[in-house]
């Protein structure tokens, strides 16, 4: 029972007392006893439900790991600790972009990732939940995971959150705040924001200068809040490539043994005006036939 609630109880347990020194006659027609006091059960009532209501609108979700490992996304206990050094060698060259760490020099706006990949399957969604999770382990930081990917909104539907609004009604509706389509989950510093419906103009929401504003505010203010973007192919659609200018570092996770080197130049040549890609190599054999992140990891910059 919270305290608010206990002192809820106490007072309905509680008789008024009668004034000291003041006797008052009985009325003929009694008015509604105890008027003062159940006015402030009732008030008491009304804060709780107040208070119930503004938590209400920040819940806590809870993200299933158990189902997100049985499903694959997520890798298993034996397979984990691997994963966990390999994101955490592509981590720390995204964070250096950030903070000036390490030599680095600081990127505009590199605390905006987005995950591309040139085709379909390549790994995108797996990396920016994993990569999600790891960076939210960063004491400095907490991580707001963006579902982009509006034609197939794999993250909102592994997240159970289809049916949340998100990205898509927040560009299309300016009177809905941006903080309003973030969802707080159990995960410590992961926030997340879902997709939303769907919208055939998703690539013009993009490009919109709303967009601007909302991935301001998706920054909040005076954090270290890192965004990490989930997107849809960038050969496959145009929504990727209206995306990519407006992130400060991109990741292109290219398929080991299966992305044609042709298909990584064309989705290099797509990211115009993106001066940071980060290159890995995902899906690489391993001895123990795990599928994982080679140690292959480069970086490339562009100068357009
Ligand atoms: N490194 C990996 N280890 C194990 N499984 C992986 C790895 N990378 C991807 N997968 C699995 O491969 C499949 C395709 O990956 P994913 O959905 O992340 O690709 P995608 O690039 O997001 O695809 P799409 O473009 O269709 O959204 C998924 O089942 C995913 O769990
Ligand atoms: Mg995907």
């Amino acid at each position: 029972m919270s305290i608010v609630e206990k002192a809820v109880e106490k007072l309905k347990n509680t008789r008024p007392q009668e004034p000291v020194g003041l006797k008052v006659a009985p009325s003929a027609e009694p008015g509604p006893p105890y008027v003062t006091s159940k006015s402030s059960v009732e008030r008491l009532q009304e804060r709780i439900g107040e208070i119930h209501a503004a938590v209400e609108k920040t819940p806590v979700w809870h993200v299933d790991i158990e189902a997100l490992k049985w499903v694959g996304v997520l890798p298993s206990e034996e397979a984990a600790p691997r994963l966990a050094d390999e994101l955490r060698r592509i981590k720390r060259p995204l964070l250096a972009n950030i903070t000036g760490n390490n030599g680095a020099v600081p990127v505009d706006n590199g605390h905006r990732i987005m995950i591309a990949s040139s085709l379909p399957g390549e790994g995108k969604t797996f990396t920016a939940l994993n990569l999600a999770l790891s960076l939210a382990m960063e004491r400095d930081f907490e991580v707001l995971l963006v579902d982009g990917d509006a034609p197939k909104c794999d993250l909102t539907r592994l997240l159970k959150l289809e049916d949340r609004p998100g990205l898509m009604e927040v560009l299309a509706d300016e009177q809905l705040q941006p903080a309003n389509v973030i969802v707080r989950t159990d995960v410590p510093n992961l926030l997340v924001v879902p997709v939303g419906g769907r919208n055939p103009l998703a690539a013009e929401l993009f490009s919109s200068r709303r967009m601007e504003y909302v991935l301001r505010e998706f920054g909040g203010q005076g954090r270290r809040r890192l965004l990490v973007f989930d997107s849809p192919p960038l050969l496959a659609t145009s929504e990727a490539q209206v995306l990519a200018p407006l992130m400060g570092q991109i990741i292109l996770v290219v398929a080991a043994g299966s992305t044609q080197q042709q298909s990584v130049k064309s989705a290099i040549d797509t990211l115009t005006g993106c001066k940071c890609i980060n290159l890995i190599l995902n899906r690489a054999r391993l001895p123990a036939g795990e599928d994982h992140y080679g140690n292959y990891y480069s970086r490339y910059y562009k100068d357009r």
